[in-house]
């Protein structure tokens, strides 16, 4: 079998980090939800990969390169623009050839690994196995409705009244049948050319489509919000080390990772957390379910439940920073300069929430 990321999109809900930067190399628990994904495909026996992209395409390449870091062969497959899931499957023909293949959306994030349901794939005679989950909200995703055999009876898209509670994941398995199927529909409203469709499209045509339930956790990671969940649920399965340096009067709980080249100085850090190589927390407090990448600095400052992308500084800030998402070579800091106000310099779409008096 061969594996397909899909790492093209816009990601305009992550807008200002993702104006220019892939949402997909956004970090949780410290690693880009990209190598997760990568990972998560090499560990269930597959080692051909491609990967589709967009305008962000060379940041992709330059961290993922061949992929032999992850001992699997990448193959990169640009997208002229996102012109949907299933157009993204029409380009990757080539790559793709006779080979039965997994579908991963490079934002998502799964709980346990997909070895399982490759097992159930490869060893089956469907044209496509499609993962679902139970959720509270099935109106906000693409929802199927099953035959008691657990064969797909149809799908629909984002419904007003839901059919059933069970959500598509975004990991779908095809064989070559899946490419009559995306030449066979017709972009959406949006303008789309979109996976459902063409799912619908196999069932239509009498196409073994068949459903496997995942019954962990899921996240597909649109917006901040869903980014800190993803990185709380991580944080929580996270092996712990310390490889940086806690000095004596430092408080740091058992569920705490320091990488290498780290420094805890005078501070207290709660689990879980993760504080990245070369990063300094300096008369501090780092909460649980915290992230902070490699080469920052948090010094007289608290932060918890937050992401904190490399090279940014939060200094001398005099209320604690909670459920935020913080960019790359950012500084939080309390100026000096009078008058006392205060001073911003934000990118387009950024969004600061300040204290209600
Ligand atoms: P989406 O989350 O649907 O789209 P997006 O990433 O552009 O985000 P937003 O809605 O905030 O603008 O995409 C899911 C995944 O699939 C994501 O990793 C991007 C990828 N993708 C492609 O590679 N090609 C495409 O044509 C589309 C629509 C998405």
């Amino acid at each position: 079998m061969k594996g397909l990321i899909l790492s093209g999109g816009k990601g305009t809900r992550l807008y200002p980090l993702t104006f220019t930067s892939a949402k997909q190399l956004i970090p949780v628990g410290n690693k880009p939800i990209l190598v997760r994904v990568i990972e998560s495909i090499r560990d269930a026996g597959i080692s051909e990969i491609g990967i589709v992209i967009g305008d962000t395409g060379n940041e992709i390449k330059k961290i993922i390169g061949d992929g032999s870091r992850w001992n699997v062969n990448i193959t990169y497959i640009p997208q002229v623009a996102p012109l949907g899931l299933a157009h993204a499957v029409k380009i990757s023909q080539d790559f793709l050839g006779e080979d039965r293949f997994v579908m991963f959306l490079g934002d998502n994030v799964i709980q346990g690994g997909i070895s399982p349901l490759i097992a159930d794939f490869a060893d089956s005679d469907y044209n496509s196995q499609i993962v679902l989950t139970r959720v509270n909200h099935p109106e906000r995703y693409g929802v199927a409705v099953l035959k008691e055999n657990g064969q797909v009876e149809y799908l629909v898209e984002k419904p007003k009244e839901a059919p059933s509670n069970l959500a598509l994941v975004g990991i779908y398995m095809f064989d070559k049948n899946i490419f009559e199927a995306v030449r066979g529909i017709r972009p959406s409203w949006r303008g789309e050319l979109e996976i459902t469709d063409a799912i619908q499209w196999l069932v239509d045509h009498d196409y073994d489509v068949h459903a496997y339930i995942h019954r962990g956790w899921w996240i597909d990671t649109g917006e901040p919000g869903e980014m800190i969940e993803a990185n709380c649920r991580v944080l929580e399965e996270l092996e712990y080390h310390i490889h940086g340096y806690i000095d004596r009067s430092s408080e740091v709980d058992l569920r705490v990772m320091i990488e290498k080249g780290a420094e805890v100085i005078n501070s207290i850090i709660r689990g879980p957390a993760i504080i990245g190589e070369n990063t300094r927390i300096v008369n501090a407090f780092v909460g649980p379910f915290t992230s902070i990448y490699h080469d920052c600095l948090v010094e007289n400052a608290e932060i918890s439940r937050s992401i904190v992308l490399e090279n940014s500084q939060i200094r001398n800030v005099g209320r604690r920073i909670e459920d935020s998402l913080i960019g790359r070579d950012v500084i939080i800091h309390r100026s000096p300069i009078r008058p006392k106000s205060f001073k911003f310099t934000l990118g387009d779409n950024s969004v600061v929430g300040l204290l209600s008096e």
